[in-house]
């Protein structure tokens, strides 16, 4: 198994042969029927605090992925001192149960600290991104396998605005910047693997085409200049209310896997601010528009990874900017708030557990 895949074991597995695009179909064919596990983004203080939580991440998960923690927010509050509490702790955690932890994320557009607006060069940026994966991939080489290097570097309309999203590191240094930090990384962690992690890809609107489109030129100009990149993560941030579009998912998917690429399944919800108010019916929606979307990436390749961003609803960023307008509490993961299993969840079970 190739280093770079960070999942270990493999199970054969059938799959639908449903794929509908000659591309989708070759891929299919060479695509390695890998055992898929299943994880979700955890909240640190949450596993000693609260008992059920923890049974449920211990009882369902072989991944984890700190939901905080590694953001330069967290990490490094102030200029000069890096905060590693919560990712020690995580790591302990996936170390003790026998999981695997994924690192999220080294450069971002969001949740950067007061202190790097007085960034205002070129070669200050890289100095300081550089400084940051040094130290960051440096303290977990060998024990975090796979990093979300680059994460929604695709700005949300590329149909209307420029492809690319505004950063510090988009601003200061150009689209480069994606290629210089999965190159700083490669060479700090050289069997890390290296993930560009984006949003927006999942539904047959313009918009969707567009941001398709730009990621895969921008992944397609990283492959030529022979960056170490490995996989990409698709989040999965599907909102409820919208169709799945298959052909334009399993061709995109098919396009990426032709250039060597692994797929990952990193953030998985459902944003259900729009479907209606009724549990059962919105649980029965969520867990459609899931099987939908993995079936859609899984036609053409098995996702190396699963996960979902968080557990139970009891605990979900959804509300920050999803918050439905009936006061009722969004219902985006595969647990309910009392850690009982959703429809959501027997799909996900479903697809992850390989049928030897
Ligand atoms: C979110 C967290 O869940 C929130 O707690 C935090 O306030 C903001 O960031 N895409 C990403 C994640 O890649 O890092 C974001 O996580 C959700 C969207």
């Amino acid at each position: 198994m190739h280093r770079r895949q960070f999942v270990l074991g493999a199970m054969g597995a059938g799959l639908s042969a449903g794929s509908t695009s000659a591309l989708a179909q070759a891929a299919a064919k060479e695509c390695s029927r890998a055992a898929i596990p299943y994880g979700a983004a955890i909240r640190v203080d949450l596993l000693r605090d609260d008992q059920e939580y923890r049974r449920a991440v211990l009882g369902n998960c072989q991944l984890v992925v700190g939901e905080g923690g590694l953001k330069w927010i967290d990490l490094r509050p102030e200029p000069g001192k890096f905060h590693f509490d919560h990712p020690d702790r995580l790591l302990a955690f996936a170390d003790a149960n026998g999981m695997r932890m994924r690192g999220h994320t080294l450069a971002w557009y969001a949740a950067m600290p007061k202190w790097t607006e007085a960034i205002s060069t070129k070669a200050e940026a890289e100095r300081v991104l550089y400084e940051h994966i040094d130290t960051v991939v440096g303290r977990y080489k060998g024990r975090i396998p796979s990093w979300d290097v680059v994460n929604e570097a695709i700005s949300d309309n590329p149909a209307v605005e420029a492809p690319m999203r505004k950063s510090i590191w988009q601003d200061l240094i150009g689209t480069q910047h994606v290629e210089l930090a999965l190159r700083r990384t490669a060479a700090v962690d050289p069997n890390a693997q290296l993930v560009l992690n984006d949003f927006g890809f999942e539904n047959p609107t313009e918009q969707c085409r567009a941001k398709r489109a730009a990621f895969l030129r921008l992944v397609r100009d990283l492959k030529d200049r022979d960056a170490p990149l490995h996989a990409i993560g698709l989040q999965g941030h599907l909102p409820g209310e919208k169709d799945i579009d298959k052909d334009g998912i399993s061709s995109f998917v098919a396009e990426l896997h032709g250039m060597g690429l692994s797929i990952l399944v990193t953030e998985l919800d459902v944003i259900d601010d729009k479907l209606p108010r009724d549990r059962a019916i919105r649980d029965d929606i969520v867990a459609s528009r899931v099987r939908a979307f993995l079936q859609a990436v899984g036609d053409v390749c098995r996702p190396e990874a699963v996960l979902t961003w968080g557990i139970s609803d009891r605990f979900t960023w959804v509300p920050i900017w999803f918050r439905r307008k009936d006061g009722e509490p969004n219902r985006p993961l595969p647990l309910d708030a009392n850690y009982r299993p959703k429809p959501m969840m027997r799909v996900i079970r479903e697809f992850t557990r390989a049928k030897l």
